[in-house]
Order: structure tokens, then C-alpha cells, then sequence
């Protein structure tokens, strides 16, 4: 295996297959370990720094419980509490945080500020979600499709919903990088953007993996390993979106009638947090205000025994944990 120490984790584009792969199996490794109850403090004495300008519960609780179980230290800088970006700019923040920690990670707004970020560090910064891209959501979803099926390449991916979105984008991606067939299912207008599409299209030439692009739920659903979806309107996006985009994806909604055009044995999977019933605030002004109960995903799929949620957000701890192990290590 090759050494990833001192790299940046910004988004997937800047990774080999072989690169991607490795992580993964460090990850799967160290799942291994966290279960057995086998200490793997390899990085003990070493300080990471999180900052978060979005809220967060898988990926910020990800980063600190990885970062402790590897015997590090961790500091959480919120949307408020700290001068980065009101009196301080990203590149003296970057360059502030570094001479004190061994890695950065980022949530954030605009891709640029991540890049920004490590532009100026010289230790590693992490993106933990911005505006385009979630790569180490990415790492967390292949590889329960890994666990699930035994093999990542050849596996149709299909996702259903506003793929011009973080996730979206990034499991167009993954999928180019690891050769498997991804299938975006969405109104035109959401349809990922032109160039990226085309710069996967091109990665798919050497990977085996192809881009399908479809406005036709059934069409594009038909024979699929894994379905998966997000929120129709994403953090820092306006809440006068939700009526919009309720008309646009409502057709695009994750149903029984859409699982059960995927491969009989096919999974359900969802980055979370998800609208699959009236359980919290956003969801409850959302049916008072369009009587929606359910969005992206209905609750019967959501619980249903295709439904591999929760095996994937423990993943974002065991892969999140490989990618701070390897670049540091
Ligand atoms: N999937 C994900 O990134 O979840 P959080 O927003 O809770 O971190
Ligand atoms: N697209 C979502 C992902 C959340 C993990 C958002 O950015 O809000």
C-alpha cells in the first residue's frame, strides 16, 4: 500500500481507485479492531481541530470518536465562538491552526474555502461536507455496498433525487472511480452539472464504470443494486425552496413501488438525516405547510429489510477513522 501521510482530503477527483481502495481496507480493518475491542491508539498525543459552520451529528461525532479511539485529542470549533471568517480570514486561520494541530477538518459552504483552507495548512484538512462534494460520506457508502455484496465494481447505484447536490455529485464520482454504473434519476434541471458529468464519463473509460442521466424514475431504477436519495433542499439552501423542489423530486420519491423495481435483493441507502416521517420540526412545518408526511424516502422503505441506514452511518466512523489514520500516520 501506498503512503497517503500528509495529503489532503478534499474531494474524491484527487484519488486513485487504487488510493480509494486502500482506505477502505484500512477502514474495514479497523471496524474489525473497534468490534473486537482491540486498542489501536496510533496516533496517540496528536491534536485535531474540527471545525463546522453547518451543523452535524454523524460526521462531527465520526471525527471525534475516531480521533479519541486513536488516542488523539480533538478541538470543535462551532459556527460561532471562533474569529474564522468574521474578523479572521481562511488562509490566517489555516496557517493559526496549523502550527498547533496535526490535521483540520472542515464543514462547510463554497469548496473553495476547503481548498483555501489547505492551501495554507501545511498539516491535512478534511473535507467534511461543502456545498459540492462529501467524500467521506462517499467512503462510508461503498463500503457497505462492499459488505453487502461481497464487490463494489459492476454494481448498478442509483440516486434519486437533487443530483446536483454534494452527494449527488460525490456518488458520481465514487462511482466513476470505482468502476461502478451510476444512474441519477432527477428532473432535468437538477441533473448534475455538464462538466462534471463529463469529467466522470471520462474516469468511467478507464475504470468499466458508466453515467446514465434519466428523467424516468422506473426506467432508471430497473435491475439496481442500491437505490439511495437525500434531502430534497440541502443545508445553507433558502427554506423557499422546499415548495419548488417538493413539485420537482415528489415523483422521484424512494418508494415501495420504486425498491421493488431495484434487483429483488437490492439495499436502501441514505447519507441521513432523512424526511421519512413528521418526527421533527422541519418535517412538521413541511406538512402543515404542503401536507407532505413523508419526502425523499417513505417510512415503509426507510424500515424495511432493504434498508441499510445505520450500517452506513456507523461506516462514517470506521472510514472517516482511516482516512485521519492514513494521512497522518
Ligand atoms: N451524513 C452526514 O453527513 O450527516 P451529518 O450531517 O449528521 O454529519
Ligand atoms: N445534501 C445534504 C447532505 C447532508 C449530509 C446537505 O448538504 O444538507
Amino acid at each position: 500500500m501506498g503512503s497517503l501521510k500528509g495529503r489532503d482530503f478534499l474531494k474524491l477527483l484527487d484519488f486513485t481507485p487504487e488510493e480509494i481502495a486502500q482506505l477502505l481496507s484500512v477502514a474495514i480493518g479497523l471496524k474489525k479492531k473497534k468490534h473486537s475491542g482491540e486498542p489501536h491508539r496510533y496516533l496517540e498525543g496528536k491534536q485535531i481541530a474540527i471545525i463546522f459552520e453547518k451543523d452535524s451529528t454523524r460526521t462531527r461525532c465520526s471525527f471525534e470518536v475516531a480521533a479519541k479511539d486513536l488516542g488523539m485529542q480533538v478541538t470543535y470549533l462551532g459556527p460561532t465562538g471562533s474569529q474564522m471568517g468574521k474578523k479572521e480570514t481562511i488562509a490566517d486561520t489555516a496557517r493559526v491552526l496549523a502550527s498547533m494541530y496535526d490535521g483540520i477538518e472542515y464543514r462547510g459552504f463554497e469548496q473553495s474555502i476547503v481548498q483555501e483552507l489547505a492551501d495554507y495548512s501545511k498539516v491535512p484538512v478534511w473535507n467534511g461536507l461543502t456545498n459540492e462534494f462529501h467524500p467521506t460520506q462517499m467512503l462510508a457508502d461503498v463500503m457497505t455496498i462492499f459488505e453487502e455484496f461481497g464487490s463494489i465494481k459492476g454494481r448498478k447505484l442509483v440516486f434519486c433525487g437533487d443530483a446536483r447536490n454534494n452527494v449527488g455529485n460525490s456518488l458520481m464520482v465514487v462511482s466513476a472511480k470505482l468502476g461502478m454504473h451510476f444512474t441519477c434519476c432527477a428532473p432535468e434541471e437538477l441533473f448534475p452539472e455538464e462538466e462534471l458529468v463529463n469529467t466522470c464519463r471520462e474516469i468511467c473509460k478507464e475504470t468499466g464504470g458508466s453515467i446514465t442521466l434519466t428523467e424516468d424514475i422506473m426506467e432508471g431504477t430497473k435491475d439496481a443494486d442500491a437505490l439511495y436519495t437525500d434531502v430534497w433542499v440541502s443545508m445553507g439552501e433558502p427554506m423557499e425552496l422546499w415548495e419548488s423542489r417538493i413539485k420537482l423530486l415528489k415523483p422521484y420519491q424512494i418508494n415501495m413501488e420504486v425498491m421493488n423495481n431495484a434487483k429483488p435483493d437490492a439495499i436502501f441507502l441514505h447519507c441521513l438525516p432523512s424526511f421519512h416521517n413528521n418526527g421533527t420540526t422541519i418535517g412538521k412545518e413541511i406538512e402543515e405547510k404542503f401536507g407532505l408526511k413523508e419526502m425523499e424516502v417513505t417510512d415503509e422503505v426507510f424500515e424495511s429489510s432493504h434498508s441499510r441506514v445505520f450500517e452506513e452511518a456507523e461506516n462514517r466512523m470506521h472510514t472517516i477513522k482511516a482516512v485521519i489514520l492514513e494521512t497522518l500516520r
